[in-house]
């Protein structure tokens, strides 16, 4: 079973963005969307993790299409099996980063990751209020934070751009070790081409279509 399948979605801003656009997440797969800024990259990947609706066409999460889902269901797939990682992260600010951790946490009923906080080396900063850290920091918390409520899918839009390269990389290992063990899937935007190859297929949102690249 697919667990995201996108059919014949368009959209219009000022400007229409795209048309007829579809795609399938299954099981275990990485998808990167590549394209240049203001191709409408981020607006695709809030209509495939449900905070925005499309002009036109369907996005079926677990085999169920989400404009059809009755509120209080869609609103447990968003609590339990979404994980978006976005430019603005929208941690909470008062809060430090373990007090961050512990919300999604209870809210997911799952346990914090201590090795996956080594591994984001923000092991040391969890008492810190999340205000006090770097950008690159915060991105790190919002991603451990994201994975603690263990989603089966996976949305993240560029996710390095506070990170150095190397910082980057470890931190898309984690994301390619985490789909591959928990058979989750990940919708990645990129416009670093080199990232986007270590994904399954690679797709250009170009000329309002989104293309397969590889
Ligand atoms: N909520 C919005 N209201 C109006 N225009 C928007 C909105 N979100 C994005 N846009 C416009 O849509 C275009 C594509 O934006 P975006 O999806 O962010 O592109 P990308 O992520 O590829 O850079 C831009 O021209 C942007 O200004
Ligand atoms: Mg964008």
């Amino acid at each position: 079973m697919n667990l995201l399948s996108a059919q014949n979605l368009s959209h219009t801003f000022d400007y229409q963005l795209f048309c007829n656009i579809s795609l399938d997440l299954q099981e275990g797969d990485s998808i990167a969307i590549i394209g240049v800024s203001g191709s409408g990259k981020s607006t695709l990947l809030n209509i495939l993790s449900t905070l925005l609706k499309p002009d036109e066409g369907t996005v079926s999460i677990f085999g169920e299409d989400v404009a059809k889902m009755s509120k209080k269901k869609l609103s447990q797939i968003k609590r339990d099996e979404l994980g978006l990682v976005f430019q603005s992260h929208y941690l909470f600010k008062g809060f430090t980063c373990m007090e961050n951790l512990e919300v999604a946490a209870i809210l997911s009923n799952q346990e914090v990751d201590g090795e996956l906080l080594k591994r984001l080396k923000i092991d040391e900063t969890l008492n810190q209020k999340v205000t006090e850290l770097s950008g690159g920091q915060q991105q790190r918390v919002s991603i451990a934070r994201v994975l603690t409520k263990q989603p089966r899918l996976l949305f993240v839009d560029e996710p390095t751009g506070n990170l150095d390269k190397s910082t980057a990389n470890e931190v898309m290992d984690i994301f390619f070790e985490y789909i591959s063990k928990r058979n989750a899937g990940m919708i990645l935007v990129t416009h670093d081409e080199d990232l986007a190859h270590r994904c399954h297929k690679v797709y250009k949102l170009t000329n309002k279509e989104l293309v397969r690249v590889n």
